[in-house]
């Protein structure tokens, strides 16, 4: 039996339900040398900022149960270097390039959405609203006016897809759903990482330099699950999950729950090939069970409406 791994996520059609999630795997090349990216509808860069950032102070990374906490600070090349040096490569991998923006302020944002409308080869454009490792990097994923008048402006100054990247640290992830709909967001992405803290006692000192970073990996599958299915009952548009992914049955489930696309990050860390595994199994999977299309899984959870913008 064929079966499609296709998927339509409103203005954007993707070969494969399969994403990376962004700062986890560079913008191609780091995985390139283990398989043919093709099994990925897309990759998702790192999030890029207007200038160059160094990062936060080292050591910005320590493992966790069943997952990790970092607290990079969006180190990244800046905009001018991106699109000279990596953007071009970036397209030559044989699947869609997702660029994801980030900014210290409101104007950054639409700074950086304005000039990345201009280049070439770009499939969507993924809003990093949420942030935590920088200074003030939550409030437009927190504040629902906050979100909705910086994805409005946004919208208003690009014409590609454009994903909302939301937080779980809120009260009601909902209501930011919500928000960002408003505002005029294609598609939701969701969730980035759940600000945690991990402490060496016999030294007295935090494991990462910042004290607190994001967790992120297997150990907030549960929190990530429930999210997306509380933003997928709260808006018409599709959503793309995320959040310690990392088998084909993981991928199954969130779709069942209402995501349309599924991005993976902890999971390249320990195995840089995951994405050609889960694609197998994916395949395996719907072969087994007997469903000819992965986009027929989507938001059929009991109880849930079937998105409308993911029909193929
Ligand atoms: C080391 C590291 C760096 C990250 N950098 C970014 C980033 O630059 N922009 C962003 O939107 N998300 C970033 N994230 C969050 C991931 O894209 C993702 O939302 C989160 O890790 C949850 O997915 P996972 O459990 O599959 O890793 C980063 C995560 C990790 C672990």
């Amino acid at each position: 039996m064929a079966v499609d791994l296709s998927v339509k996520l409103g203005p954007l059609q993707l070969a494969s339900p399969l994403l990376t999630a962004s700062g986890c795997s560079g913008y191609g090349k780091e995985l390139d040398r283990y398989h043919d990216l093709g099994v990925y509808g897309a990759i998702v860069g790192k999030s890029i900022s207007r200038n160059p950032r160094l990062g936060n102070p080292y050591p910005r990374t320590c493992e966790t149960p069943a997952g990790m906490i970092n607290a990079i600070g969006l180190q990244n090349e800046g905009f001018d270097s991106f699109v000279k040096n990596t953007l071009p490569k970036m397209r030559g991998f044989g699947t869609k390039a997702i660029v994801n923006a980030v900014g210290h302020d409101f104007e950054e944002y639409v700074w950086l959405v304005e000039r990345f409308d201009n280049e070439e080869g770009i499939a969507a454009l993924e809003l990093n609203l949420s942030c935590p490792n920088v200074a003030g990097g939550m409030k437009f994923a927190t504040d629902p006016g906050e979100c909705e008048r910086l994805v409005a402006a946004c919208r208003a100054k690009t014409k590609l897809p454009l994903i909302a990247k939301l937080s779980p640290n809120v009260t009601d992830i909902a209501e930011i759903a919500r928000a960002a709909e408003r505002g005029g967001a294609d598609m939701l992405s969701a969730i980035n990482t759940l600000v945690g803290m991990a402490v060496d006692w016999r030294k007295r000192k935090p494991l990462v330099a910042n004290f607190t970073g994001g967790l992120s990996g297997p150990a907030i599958k549960p929190v990530a699950l429930r999210c997306v299915w509380q933003a997928a009952k709260a808006v018409k548009i599709p959503v793309i999950a995320i959040g310690g992914i990392s088998t084909a049955d993981d991928v199954l489930e969130f779709m069942v729950a209402g995501a349309s696309a599924c991005q993976i990050g902890t999971i390249l860390f320990v195995e840089p090939d995951a994405g050609r595994t889960i694609h197998a199994g994916l395949k395996q999977r719907l072969i087994d069970a007997g469903v000819p299309r992965v986009s027929d899984l989507i938001g059929t959870l009991e109880g849930l409406p079937r998105p409308a913008a993911c029909e193929v």
